[in-house]
C-alpha cells in the first residue's frame, strides 16, 4: 500500500471512529501542544480556565507549583466546574466532587482529575497533550 493511500485510509478510519464515538476519542486530530498564556498572566490571578483540544483546562498554583487540570470528570466525562466558595470542583452530571488538588472527595468518579504536562518556554506556558 502506498503511503498516501495508507494516510487516506487512516484518516477515514479516524473520522469514522469520531462520528461513532464522543469527541473525547478523536485523538487523531488532537494538537500535541498549545501555548496557553504568559507565566505572568497566571501569576496575577488565582486561576485561569482555557481550552485545549476542545476540552476545558484549569491552571492554578498548588503549593507554589503551576498545575494544569483537565476539567473532564473521570466518571462519564462531563465538564466539572470550580466552586470558589467551597474550593471544590463539582461535576453537574452526578454530583461528583474533587478537592482543590483534584482528588475525589465525593460521588462516583473513579479517580482524580487528570493533570497535564506542560513546559515553560520564553516565559510562556505550553500545555502538552500528555497527562502526568
Ligand atoms: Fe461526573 Fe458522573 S460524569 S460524576
Amino acid at each position: 500500500m502506498k503511503r498516501s493511500e495508507f494516510l487516506k485510509k487512516s484518516l477515514a478510519a479516524g473520522a469514522g471512529a469520531c462520528m461513532l464515538g464522543s469527541v473525547e476519542s478523536c485523538s487523531i486530530f488532537d494538537d500535541p501542544e498549545m501555548k496557553v498564556c504568559a507565566v505572568a498572566d497566571i501569576e496575577a490571578v488565582p486561576f485561569l480556565v482555557s481550552r485545549f483540544n476542545r476540552k476545558q483546562i484549569f491552571l492554578t498554583y498548588l503549593d507554589g507549583e503551576l498545575t494544569i487540570f483537565s476539567l473532564i470528570c473521570r466518571h462519564k466525562k462531563c465538564t466539572v466546574e470550580w466552586e470558589e466558595r467551597d474550593e471544590e470542583f463539582v461535576c453537574p452530571c452526578h454530583d461528583g466532587r474533587y478537592d482543590r488538588t483534584g482528588q475525589v472527595i465525593d460521588g462516583p468518579p473513579p479517580g482524580p482529575l487528570h493533570r497535564y504536562r506542560y513546559e515553560i518556554r520564553n516565559d510562556e506556558i505550553w500545555v502538552l497533550n500528555e497527562f502526568l
